[in-house]
Formats: structure tokens, C-alpha cells, sequence
């Protein structure tokens, strides 16, 4: 059976757990990718099991993940798929709307899991808590317990069809913040005499939203779903959202990796 994890990551919450999936399941049938802005789905026509992962933003999947659902062209056969989030405090109904989507496209629900992982709003917006910085004590056992359920699934031994999560009512509560998110788009400033040119911002924004120019790069917001990958990945912190955040500790790709020595020990 041939097994493709899909993963959509702002600032590598989604990544990290992707990527242990990965090295825990260590098959040579199983490849691991990100999503992009014209992913070629011709590349998911002989697959028999899809793993994906997505953040949770305002209790919704993330825009690129659920664009990414809706463009995708619906499976001739039955294909089965596994799916997780990260979320930081709530995932509201997150999961439930990304298998309504996926349902359409032919992918048979096996599995979902939803991991709490670091925030990467929080960590910029909020007073600093340890919370933030950290997966849930909870989360090593249970990508075990996921990976061994993805693996029964390789073996074709897990019964097909699992029940999407139910409804969360209290995820109503959200909805003037992602009101305003979604009206009002979060602006950066770019600190001109940090910035080294290095070109990374524009690299990494997968939502195609920056310009390297001669006086240095642009951002522009019509495409952003303000995951603050390149605020957070910025190697000299040259992107802030407030003078607050100028000092703020980031959630940058060493963090990441460290975490993720954690969540394989
Ligand atoms: C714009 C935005 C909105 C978010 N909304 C939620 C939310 O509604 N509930 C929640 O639990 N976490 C929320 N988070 C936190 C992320 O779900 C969490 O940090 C996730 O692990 C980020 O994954 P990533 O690093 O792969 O993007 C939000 C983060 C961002 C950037
Ligand atoms: S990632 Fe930071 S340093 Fe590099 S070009 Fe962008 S703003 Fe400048
Ligand atoms: S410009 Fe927006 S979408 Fe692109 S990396 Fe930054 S926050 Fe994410």
C-alpha cells in the first residue's frame, strides 16, 4: 500500500508532527510533502492512504488547507484517509469541516487526532506562557497511539469508515474574532536596518505573498492567512507586528527541531 502524508504548516507545529509520523512509521512506501499554492495532484493518483495535517485557525482548518481540499480533484476509487490538526487552546470544529470536504473527493474517513502544540499567535500576542512554547504532555502518547492506528491501516487490518467528530456548539463563541481577523488583516512592519535580504520571508510564504525588490521585500496582505511563518522564521527577527514584539521568543525551525527530539525520545 502506498501512503502520502500531506501536511499544510505555518509555523511548523503541523510540520513537526508530520514529520514524526514520518520517521515513526519508516516505510519506504510512505513519503511525506507539503501542500503548495499549484501542487500537481497528478502526484496522488496512486496513492492508497492519505495522511494529512493541518492547523487550526479561528476553529477552522487553515485557508491554504482548505483550499487545497476544494481544488483537489475528487478520487476515481476510494482512497483512505487520516487526518490531524494542531491547535493551541481549541480546535472547535476544524476537523469536522475538513472531512465534510474531503467526504466529497472520495476519501474514506480511518482516523482523526487532534494535537494541543505550540501557539503561533499566542506566542506573539499574548503575555509569555510556557504553554505556548510546548506540545501538549499528552501529545508523544498519543502520535504513538495514531501512528500505530496509521500502521494497522497500511496493513489493511482497521475496519474502514470512522465517524467524524461531532459538533462543537461552543465554537460560536469564536466568531467575532474570526469576524475580525477575516475584516481586518494583521499588518507587519519590516525593520529595514535588521533586515538582511536573505530572501527567506519570500521562500517561505507559501500563500505567495512577498517581493523581493531592490529597496528590500514587500509583503503584500491580499493572499495572507496570517500564519506568522515569516515573522517566526525570520533569522534576524526583522518582521514584527507591534514594538512588543520585537523581543518576543520565536518559534523558529532549531525551536521546532528541538521539540521534535522531544516528541520521538
Ligand atoms: C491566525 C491564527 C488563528 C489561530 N486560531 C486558533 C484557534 O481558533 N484555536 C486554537 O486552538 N488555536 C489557534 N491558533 C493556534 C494554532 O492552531 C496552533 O499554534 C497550531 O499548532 C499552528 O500550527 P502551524 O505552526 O503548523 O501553523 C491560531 C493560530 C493562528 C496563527
Ligand atoms: S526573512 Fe527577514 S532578513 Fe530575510 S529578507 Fe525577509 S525580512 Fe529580511
Ligand atoms: S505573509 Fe502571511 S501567509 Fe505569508 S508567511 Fe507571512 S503571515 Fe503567513
Amino acid at each position: 500500500m502506498k501512503l502520502k502524508i500531506l501536511y499544510h504548516s505555518g509555523a511548523g507545529s503541523t510540520q513537526t508532527i508530520a514529520e514524526v509520523y514520518h520517521e515513526l512509521l519508516n516505510c519506504s512506501s510512505c513519503s511525506i510533502e507539503s501542500v503548495s499554492l499549484n501542487y500537481d495532484y497528478s502526484s496522488l493518483e496512486d496513492i492508497d492512504i492519505l495522511v494529512f495535517g493541518f492547523p487550526t485557525y479561528h476553529c477552522a482548518p487553515s485557508t491554504t488547507a482548505l483550499d487545497f481540499i476544494d481544488k483537489m480533484p475528487a478520487f476515481v476509487q476510494p482512497v483512505r484517509l487520516f487526518v490531524f490538526t494542531t491547535y493551541a487552546l481549541y480546535p472547535g470544529n476544524a476537523l469536522r469541516k475538513f472531512i465534510g470536504k474531503a467526504a466529497r473527493k472520495n476519501l474514506v474517513l480511518c482516523g482523526h487526532a487532534a494535537y494541543r502544540s505550540p501557539a503561533s499567535d499566542g506566542s506573539l500576542l499574548l503575555p509569555h506562557m510556557n504553554f505556548m512554547f510546548n506540545y501538549g504532555k499528552t501529545v508523544p502518547k498519543l502520535v504513538q497511539r495514531d501512528v500505530s492506528k496509521i500502521r494497522s491501516i497500511l496493513r489493511g487490518q482497521t475496519a474502514i469508515k470512522v465517524r467524524k467528530p461531532g459538533v462543537r456548539l461552543y465554537t460560536i463563541l469564536n466568531f467575532p474574532n474570526s469576524f475580525i481577523a477575516k475584516r481586518f488583516k494583521m499588518t507587519f512592519t519590516i525593520l529595514m536596518d535588521r533586515c538582511i535580504q536573505c530572501g527567506r520571508c519570500q521562500r517561505n510564504c507559501l500563500r505567495g505573498c512577498w517581493e523581493d525588490t531592490e529597496g528590500g521585500p514587500v509583503v503584500n496582505y491580499a493572499n495572507c492567512e496570517s500564519c506568522f511563518k515569516c515573522i517566526h522564521h525570520c533569522p534576524v527577527g526583522a518582521i514584527i507586528l507591534t514594538s512588543g514584539t520585537l523581543k518576543r521568543q520565536k518559534l523558529t525551525l532549531s525551536y521546532y527541531r528541538d521539540l521534535k527530539r522531544g516528541l520521538l525520545a
